[in-house]
């Protein structure tokens, strides 16, 4: 395993970081999953023998698996792997109505994950707005709190923005570190590259989330764009790829990985036992910029299926709409995507039950125009 520093507070790091977003889910009777559901033994299981192979950074969130990331991570983390990890997780600040709320919902955090400290503690998804209201509502004073108490040891926050709201952000606190959505589809999105060097130059460790846009760029290539990673003379998965153009980067302290099943995490180690910064060639480097163009003129919607929209309150089902549609497009095949619509259609589910309430685009870090992507989805989906 490879490890970094973590930005100023020197701390040193897994390059490799388990997201746990995404953990294994408990199949019900009837064969369907419920994300809230976790497989908790696959989940602890894995956990673990990620710990045993030198993970030490697990991210986690209070909302993740509707509440029960954090309370399942604590389970994994006794039996003395608490003591050989970094625990991040996050403050859910659109859940902040008042000034009361964040040491309640801190409170409650330490409590299910069954620790006496978090490591990291991060503003989750911070945008403009958010930040403003909670600057006024004392969110800095409550962090300068918790870090005195030893609540929590470090702080930081997740972004989903533009890069000039990033900046302020950056500058207005003492931050020990930020998380931004990092991916060889995403340079320029949202803090994207130019963001994660400003980050870095300040001092700050930055921690990459959704490395693969979701598993997107590793699951289900299409055919044209396989074949460009086929062509290098090594054998490297796509995923591989995907994280050595972050991997390569310096700034980078840790790459989290929302995997779950034990192959993606052996995968996923014996990657990063092989990256290091400035590891790529010329060569590498323009396979990925031919891969990064064949991609961007595919992929309709930039949806990652993080669920931040669901549930729908009309029982829309956002995130695979999105997959479906794109899903034409990548691999040039209309029917099959047709036919999965007709059962969205059946349970009501179908992008047609939308009544426009907006509440899935205030929530969404990509900033999508879903109400306005679910009409033009659903006019290429329909049969
Ligand atoms: N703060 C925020 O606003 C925010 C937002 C998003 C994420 N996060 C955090 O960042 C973490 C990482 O993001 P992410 O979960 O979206 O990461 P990601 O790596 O982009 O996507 C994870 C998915 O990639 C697939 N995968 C992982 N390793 C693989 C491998 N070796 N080969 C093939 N497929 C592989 C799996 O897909 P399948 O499930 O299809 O198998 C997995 O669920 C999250 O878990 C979460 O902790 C934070």
């Amino acid at each position: 395993m490879e490890y970094r520093v973590m930005g100023r507070c020197g701390h040193s790091v897994s390059v490799f970081g388990i997201g746990t977003m995404r953990l294994p889910l408990r199949i019900q009777k009837d064969g369907s999953t419920n994300y809230g559901s976790i497989d908790e033994q696959k989940a602890i299981d894995m956990i673990r023998q990620g710990i045993d192979q030198g993970v030490n950074y697990i991210d986690t969130a209070y909302t993740y698996h509707q509440g029960n990331s954090e309370r399942v991570l604590g389970k994994a983390l006794k039996r003395g792997y608490r003591e050989r990890v970094n625990i991040a997780t996050k403050l859910p600040v659109w859940k902040v109505k008042s000034a009361d709320d964040f040491d309640r919902i801190l409170n409650e955090q330490l409590e299910k994950l069954q620790v006496s400290s978090i490591d990291f503690y991060l503003l989750h998804a911070l945008s403009k707005k958010p930040w403003q209201r909670l600057k006024e509502m004392g969110v800095l004073d409550f962090l300068n709190r918790a870090r005195q108490d030893g609540r929590v040891k470090h702080v930081g926050f997740s972004f989903h923005d533009q890069l000039p709201v990033f900046k302020e952000i950056v500058d207005s606190y003492d931050w020990d570190m930020c998380q931004i959505q990092l991916n060889l589809l995403d340079e320029e999105f949202q803090a994207g590259v130019a963001g994660m060097r400003y980050a870095a130059d300040k001092g700050l460790g930055v921690v990459v989330m959704e490395p693969l846009r979701g598993g997107a760029l590793a699951q289900k290539v299409p055919a044209d764009i396989q074949a460009h990673w086929s062509q290098y003379r090594v054998n490297r998965s796509p995923a591989e790829w995907a994280f050595r153009w972050l991997a390569n980067f310096p700034e980078v302290s840790v790459i989290l990985s929302g995997i779950n099943n034990l192959e993606q995490l052996n995968e996923n180690v014996s990657i990063f036992s092989k990256t290091s910064p400035h590891m790529l060639t010329t060569e590498e480097s323009d396979l990925i910029n031919q891969v990064q163009m064949l991609y961007r003129e595919k992929i309709k919607v930039g949806c990652t299926g993080c669920q931040y929209c669901m549930p729908c309150p009309s029982h829309v089902d956002i995130p695979e709409i999105f997959r479906l549609y794109n899903q034409v497009f990548l691999y040039d095949d209309l029917a099959s995507s047709q036919t999965a619509y007709q059962e969205l259609i059946k349970q009501k589910s179908d992008a047609s039950q939308c009544v426009a309430c907006g509440q899935c685009e205030s929530l969404c870090p990509q900033n999508l125009s879903i109400i306005e992507k679910l009409a033009e989805a659903d006019d290429v989906l329909r049969t």
